[in-house]
């Protein structure tokens, strides 16, 4: 990477969004990290004004923390959106109203509101790299959530197509990639509670044969962040062991 990028990556404190900021670190850029779950102590103590509490699906609170990382930085040139995550695994007639609406507020609405809060900033500079989290929920089925997550994830992805396609010629590129099973300290909490049954049985249905590492998520983002991905727009990145194959 020619110059130092300003990145902002949403669910910065763990798992791939924290995978994401270290890897983004080590090729140059400058990463703003946002978190609901950073304490204002963190915050205040520091001395870059890189970390951002913040909860991504309220749309006042997304508008005046990218104005705030443009005032101070001025410009904003990636975009990672990683909150995201699955919220139960309830079957369709026991989804209730509201986690139909808490799985697509966390796992859609808080892209929309960061991408449509850091474009006008992009534009202004005629580059920008948005990266999506969406999962191989949205590309086929899962072990790990109902169907309003695999909902949210697969129109997360018609999200970054019609961005993509959008924004292509402002010198934007909007793209996805698909995790499979990713062990976060999250996700490793769930698995290690599982029978050693149960997790035969899943990873019987993962070609590659073991779940993913955050750094192979990160690699990913990195690549589809960096100049050599300029010709990448609109595209879905499987990093999903040969779950989804189509
Ligand atoms: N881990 C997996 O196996 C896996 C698989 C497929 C897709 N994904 C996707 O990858 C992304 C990251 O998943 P992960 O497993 O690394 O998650 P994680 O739970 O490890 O980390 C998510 C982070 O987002 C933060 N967050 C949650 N709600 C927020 C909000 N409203 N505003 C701001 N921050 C908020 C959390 O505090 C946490 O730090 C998600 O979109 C998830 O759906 C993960």
């Amino acid at each position: 990477m020619h110059k130092k990028r300003i990145a902002i990556v949403t669910g910065a404190a763990e798992g791939i969004g924290q995978a994401s900021v270290k890897e983004l670190q080590s090729i140059g850029c400058h990463v703003v990290q946002l978190d609901i779950k950073f304490d204002s102590f963190t915050i205040n103590d520091d001395p870059n004004k890189t970390l951002y509490k913040v909860d991504v699906t309220k749309e006042d609170h997304v508008k005046q923390t990218f104005k705030e990382v443009f005032d101070q930085f001025g410009r904003i040139d990636i975009l990672i959106n990683a909150v995201g995550g699955s919220l139960h695994s309830k079957k369709i007639e026991e989804i209730e109203e509201c986690d139909w609406n808490s799985n697509f507020d966390l796992n859609l609405k808080s892209a929309f509101y960061c991408t449509k809060f850091a474009v006008p900033y992009m534009k202004q500079t005629k580059w920008g790299r948005i990266v999506n989290i969406s999962a191989v929920a949205g590309r086929t089925s899962t072990f790990f959530g109902g169907a309003d997550f695999a909902s949210a994830k697969a129109a997360l992805i018609g999200f970054t197509r019609q961005c993509g396609f959008e924004l292509a010629s402002f010198g934007i590129t909007v793209n996805a990639i698909a995790p499979g099973l990713t062990l976060t300290d999250r996700v490793r909490k769930m698995w290690d509670d599982y029978s050693e049954e149960d997790r035969n049985f899943i990873m019987e249905r993962v070609p590659i044969g073991r779940p993913s590492t955050v750094n192979e998520q990160a690699k990913a983002i990195s690549f589809l962040c960096s100049d050599d991905a300029s010709y990448v727009c609109g595209a879905v990145l499987d990093i999903n062991g040969a779950m989804f194959v189509g």
